[in-house]
């Protein structure tokens, strides 16, 4: 049925061979008007990563030194009056001790104070939407109207300016690697010092792990803890251990347990919009080994 028909194109042509040249052409330029539409399309989307290049400023480029504040629960109050309070804040059952919320208004408070004495610090606030009970607020958000309703402890003229959020990690791993790809895009370059403040039984956890997975400085990074609760003492740092086994096998917090629990930690699917404002660092982001990242990075000495 169809060998005729074919037969009888063929014979067309061979006749017409300037028709089958126009047939082809115009095929060939409806192809090229496609690609050329779709790319303009593409390329007017707005894209971030690139948007910095063309940036010759950043809001916050005086900063050299970073101070990170690790959140551990969400703010839920009503009213700004009460964030010493546990019910004030969103708990975990294993959170559910009488001044566990101190402690939170603690490392606060010291990352207030660090930054006010270093006046090239910038204060991160890092953490996600991570409580779906607590709704579509952030860990970060929390800290920050903590500070707020706290008058930043007296320091609000030196550091209120400088206090900022990193709302999106969903673990203490992303806390560090966030919040140093935030400092970036505030200002324009990656932090000289690095000093956390959390938990005191947390400290191994991101200075040998942490730290060592984005190949920071040791020497350059500090950690201040601070005791958790005396209640909670005994079960956080059972907890510790096992968090940090799976850190041991899994630096970068890319399979298994780990991955799990960041998906459970994002009950609102936040896209992540990191590496955009750290394109150097892009890598880092996407690597997914047990052996340290090979690439090199821009503070390595
Ligand atoms: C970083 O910390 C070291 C050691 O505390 C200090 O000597 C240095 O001045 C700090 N760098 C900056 C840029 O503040």
């Amino acid at each position: 049925m169809l060998k005729p028909v074919g037969n009888k194109i063929q014979h067309y042509f061979k006749l017409h061979p300037i028709m089958l040249f126009l047939i082809c052409l115009s095929f060939g330029t409806a192809i090229l008007i496609i690609l050329t539409v779709h790319e303009g399309r593409f390329r007017m989307m707005p894209s971030y990563g690139n948007f910095n290049e063309n940036v010759v400023s950043y809001p916050f480029s005086n900063f050299r030194n970073l101070v990170m504040v690790a959140g551990h629960s969400v703010y839920k109050s009503s009213s700004c009056e009460k964030v010493d309070k546990e019910d004030a804040w969103y708990l975990e059952s294993y959170q559910k001790h009488p001044g566990q919320a101190a402690t939170f208004i603690k490392h606060i408070q010291n990352g207030v104070e660090i930054t006010a004495n270093d006046d090239k610090a910038l204060l991160l606030f890092s953490g996600g939407e991570t409580r779906k009970n607590a709704g579509p607020r952030s860990e970060a958000q929390s800290y920050w109207v903590a500070a707020e309703s706290k008058g930043w402890f007296g320091k609000q003229d030196e550091v209120k300016g400088r206090a900022l959020t990193e709302e999106h990690a969903r673990d203490s791993f992303e806390n560090l690697l966030f919040s140093v790809c935030r400092f970036r895009e505030l200002t324009g370059t990656y932090p000289r010092n690095i000093t956390v403040v959390g938990y005191d039984f947390k400290e191994e956890r991101f200075v040998h792990l942490h730290r060592s997975a984005i190949g920071f400085p040791e020497s350059r990074f500090l950690y201040l803890g601070t005791p958790s609760t005396q209640n909670a003492r005994e079960s956080a740092l059972k907890g510790e251990a096992l968090v940090r086994s799976q850190f041991q096998e899994d630096p970068y917090g890319c399979s298994g347990i780990l991955r799990r629990k960041k998906l459970g930690r994002d009950p609102f699917h936040r896209s992540i919009p990191y590496p955009n404002g750290c394109p150097e660092i892009e890598g880092l982001f996407r690597y997914c080994g047990t052996a340290p990242y090979p690439g090199s990075l821009p503070w390595a000495q």
